[in-house]
């Protein structure tokens, strides 16, 4: 196929989700990579490099790329991705609404529960759809972006995406379509509940959830997000072996017998870590207060509280301001004392 025949699309913030998938559609569609000077600029050097767990890899060189600035490049696009960081989708909403026609269907691949919602408020009449990333990615060096877990993407069912499911599937990126995305969305927060408790510990996500004290302060947070969640009637989907309202007492269970029951939540790269470590590292913001920080107020919308969750956010803003690293059974007595008395066990089993 000529490549003028190719649908366009624009990744809107080029990092490390915005680069791998770009990376990987590159071949099958036109892709151009709107980002900050920081990527952006070392791509226009390097090229991108990608890599996956199963041994997959490519290389880009850097004239191949289409690589831009601006937002108006995203005028041409059929697609649109939006992979910014939550913190940024406010301001991404208003730079769309001045560029993309109101036909061009628009996917928020992020984490969180409200950014498709900000994206629809500044983009009416568009088909904005809510997608979901299920695997980490990280950045191995300046150029180069490792999907270290497994799992499928996923989005909105749409009419509009008819023409873009096979070229993902080209792309060896299968998009599940749903109907559901609310659910899977908050079955996702679960999951991302873990990013802040893995900075934290500094070990690689793998090593992290192995060890039992760990995967407690986890089970703690999840436990806390199920009883919000009930209250405001959400009902999570089922994204993992094993259903949502299970996983922290599987959590909870000693190494040998986690290992037997749920060995297949460890099937992680032995390098990945969480994109909350990964901004710690290099002293960026982070996006705790979409993840953690959302439980606390959808408690506080509930006339609840969440205090394990409100911990994590407290601690993570510290460890922006001055890097700290925990380790799991001193962050596990921190995240039970913040309970109210009368919630916490009469004994620390
Ligand atoms: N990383 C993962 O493993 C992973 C997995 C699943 C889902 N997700 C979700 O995917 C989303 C993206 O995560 P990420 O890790 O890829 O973030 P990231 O590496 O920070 O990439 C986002 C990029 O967008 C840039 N950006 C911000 N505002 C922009 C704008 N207005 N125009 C153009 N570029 C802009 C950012 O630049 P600055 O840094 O200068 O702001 C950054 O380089 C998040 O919601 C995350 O939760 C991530």
């Amino acid at each position: 196929m000529s490549v003028h025949a190719l649908p366009r699309i624009a990744i809107y913030g080029t990092g490390n989700i915005g680069a791998y998938l770009g990376a990987r559609l590159h071949d099958h569609a036109r892709v151009t990579f709107i980002g900050r000077h920081r990527v952006i600029d070392t791509l226009r050097l390097c090229g991108i490099s990608w890599s996956d767990l199963n041994g997959n890899h490519g290389h880009i060189g850097p004239r191949a790329l289409e690589l831009q600035l601006n937002p108006f490049a995203a005028a041409k696009a059929h697609l649109v991705l939006v992979t910014v960081k939550s913190s940024a989708t406010a301001a991404v909403a208003r730079e769309l609404a001045e560029v993309v026609a109101p036909s061009v269907p628009i996917i928020s691949f992020q984490n969180g529960l409200n950014n498709t919602a900000q994206l629809r408020a500044a983009l009416p009449g568009h088909p904005v759809l809510a997608g979901m990333v299920p695997f980490n990615v990280l950045q191995r060096d300046r150029a180069s972006f490792h999907q270290g877990s497994s799992g499928g993407l996923m989005v909105e069912s749409h009419p509009s995406l008819a023409p873009f499911l096979p070229v993902f599937a080209q792309a060896g990126l299968p998009i599940g379509t749903r109907h559901d995305m609310p659910a899977v969305q908050a079955a996702k927060l679960l999951l991302n509940l873990n990013n802040a408790i893995n900075a934290l510990s500094d070990l690689p996500l793998r090593d992290e959830l192995s060890r039992r004290h760990w995967r407690r302060c986890l089970a703690l947070a999840q436990r806390e997000a199920l009883g919000v969640f009930a209250a405001a009637g959400i009902r999570p989907a089922r994204l993992t072996p094993l259903p949502p309202r299970l996983l922290p007492s599987v959590l909870d269970l000693p190494d040998a017998l986690f290992q037997r029951i749920a060995g297949k939540l460890l099937a992680i790269d032995p390098y990945a870590r969480s994109s909350t470590w990964e901004d710690l590292e290099s002293g960026r913001p982070t996006e705790v207060d979409a993840i953690n920080g959302e439980i606390v107020r959808l408690a506080a919308r509930q006339g609840m509280t969440a205090p394990v969750n409100a911990r994590l956010v407290a601690l993570i803003r510290e460890a922006e301001r001055r890097r700290t690293v925990w380790q799991g059974e001193q962050l596990l007595q921190t995240l039970r004392q913040s309970r109210p008395a009368y919630e916490r066990p009469m004994a620390i089993l």
